[in-house]
């Protein structure tokens, strides 16, 4: 009960990092100019861009397994801002991606309560996406995950 309590909880601020990327925090560069086929790999199983973040650096895809890996370049973190949480995708994100299902998903997670918890798998039923961590699932609306999320405190090298 408790954990399930934490899930929705978190998942929540999940929803306001792509809520809070919708106004279009930084006006000089379009999301949209700035996604990759990376992205396009997404869409092709049914899944929404807004799953990645913008700026994927390189990434691999074994068409007969299905299993992927993304490069970011570096760490991206997301800070929400009403509650301080963070959530953060590693510099490699892998799992195996089938038509409507991302499985063995490993690299993103998310700070709260005082702990990382890695989100291990996301499927589509519907219009909404269902979220896994470990056995707990939540879903919510495809919809609020339309535009990529830009990673914040981003780390470049000279
Ligand atoms: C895809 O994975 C299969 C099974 O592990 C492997 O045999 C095959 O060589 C891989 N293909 C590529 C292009 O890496």
């Amino acid at each position: 009960m408790a954990k399930t309590t934490f899930f929705f909880t978190f998942l929540t601020l999940l929803i306001s990092i792509t809520s809070s990327s919708n106004p279009n925090p930084n006006p000089t560069k379009s999301p949209s100019l700035t996604t990759t086929t990376a992205h396009s790999v997404l869409t092709h199983h049914g899944f929404p861009i807004g799953l990645l973040p913008t700026g994927v650096f390189t990434y691999n895809l074994n068409t007969t397994t299905g299993e992927f890996s993304v490069d970011l370049g570096t760490p991206c973190r997301l800070i929400l801002p009403p509650d301080n949480y963070l959530a953060t995708y590693s510099k490699k994100v892998t799992g195996k991606i089938v038509e409507n299902r991302i499985a063995e998903l490993k690299g993103i997670r998310v700070r709260a309560f005082f702990q990382w918890w890695g989100i291990t798998g996301i499927k589509i039923n519907g219009d909404d996406l269902v979220f896994e961590v470990g056995m707990v699932t939540a879903k919510y609306p495809v919809k609020n995950f339309d535009e990529s999320p830009q990673c914040e405190g981003k780390k470049h090298s000279p």
